[in-house]
């Protein structure tokens, strides 16, 4: 079982070899004027292991078949594709790759972005013995150190928020790969730290699964704050147009997660009467039922007490009849 395994690492690790190799080939040079565009360092390139599948139907397959390997085997690690004529075709054609790593750094699968307008924007390996999206994050193996050194962790949606942000100095950004975060996914991060700040794309999307992952992160004890993006639809947007130190302002001002469903509640209901108010204390009255820390409570009962403007003490009241119903 064991001996399969390996075998599976290393052709991953043989064909994402491959694809850096063409991306400084002459068939990569529209490649890494993809990346040029997108303003991706060659340091960073390295670091995240970046490559290019060429547009052709066999190369990766012709390859890899002289080596040996079946192309029953291939089809499983998610690499090929079965042709209803018989044979096969690669499953990457003219797209940048992104090596996808396990928690132990062993390169598992891949996501391969167009360089153009078709669909998907992405296309990943398939869900299969060794791709999980759903309980591994992107960039772990790499931002562990920095997870460690800074105390915290950034969430961010994508590849390219992990790769652009890392490049501009954020070493401690891991990537959910989409907006659908998991139980197991949260519990990995926390073996690593319990300060989260979930830095989502800033568009629906990204907001509701904010809320979602922020939810499954302090159900698993973390401390979460959200980042707010200003100018700038994702993390990578923003640090290309503004840079480092704006980004640690981002940081220092995320919200907590109450602050944050406040902000949208208000922006859903208004605060305009009685009722109005009612629906938003309604939204944040689990979270502040929940709170452990006095101090934090204390802060978290102002903050509510100051959006709907009302007496902290008729918040604390709330949180007393909301637990007594509870019960
Ligand atoms: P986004 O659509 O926000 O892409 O998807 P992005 O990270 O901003 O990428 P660029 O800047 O357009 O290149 C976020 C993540 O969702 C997953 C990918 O993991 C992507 O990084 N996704 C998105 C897919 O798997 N498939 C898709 O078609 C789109
Ligand atoms: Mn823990
Ligand atoms: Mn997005
Ligand atoms: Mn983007
Ligand atoms: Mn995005």
């Amino acid at each position: 079982y064991h001996k399969k395994k390996d075998r599976a690492y290393k052709i991953y690790s043989l064909v994402r070899d491959y694809y850096r190799f063409l991306l400084t080939s002459d068939t990569g040079a529209g490649a890494v004027q993809y990346l040029e565009k997108r303003q991706l360092s060659d340091a960073a390139r390295n670091t995240f292991e970046l490559g290019y599948a060429p547009p052709n139907w066999d190369s990766l397959t012709k390859l890899l078949l002289s080596k040996g390997i079946s192309g029953e085997e291939l089809t499983k690690l998610g690499l090929v594709q079965a042709k209803e004529s018989g044979g096969f075709y690669d499953r990457f054609r003219n797209r940048i790759m992104f090596p996808i790593w396990d928690n132990q750094g062993r390169v598992i699968g891949f996501g391969g972005r167009t360089m153009g307008e078709d669909t998907p924007k992405y296309l990943n390996s398939p869900e299969g013995e060794f791709f999980n999206k759903g309980q591994l994050l992107y960039g772990l193996h790499i931002a562990r150190k920095g997870i460690r050194e800074q105390g915290y962790a950034v969430l961010m949606e994508g590849y390219m928020d992990v790769v652009s942000t890392f490049q501009k100095g954020v070493i401690n950004a891991v990537a959910s790969l989409g907006t659908a975060f998991t139980r197991d996914q949260g519990k990995l991060l926390m073996t690593y730290t319990h300060n989260v700040v979930i830095a989502y794309d800033a568009d629906a999307a990204g907001t509701t699964a904010t809320l979602r992952a922020a939810e499954i992160l302090q159900e698993l004890g973390a401390q979460v704050s959200v980042a707010t993006l200003i100018g700038a639809k994702d993390p990578d947007e923003f640090i290309q147009s503004q840079g480092l130190a704006a980004w640690q302002q981002v940081i220092e001002k995320a919200l907590s997660l109450i602050q944050f469903k406040l902000d949208q509640a208000v922006k859903k209901y208004g605060i305009q009467n009685s009722a109005a108010k009612e629906r938003v204390l309604q939204e944040v009255l689990p979270n502040l039922a929940v709170v452990a820390s006095p101090i934090e409570l204390e802060d978290a009962i102002k903050q509510t007490a100051t959006v709907l403007q009302v007496n902290w003490e008729t918040v604390l009241e709330a949180i007393r009849n909301y637990k007594k119903n509870a019960r």
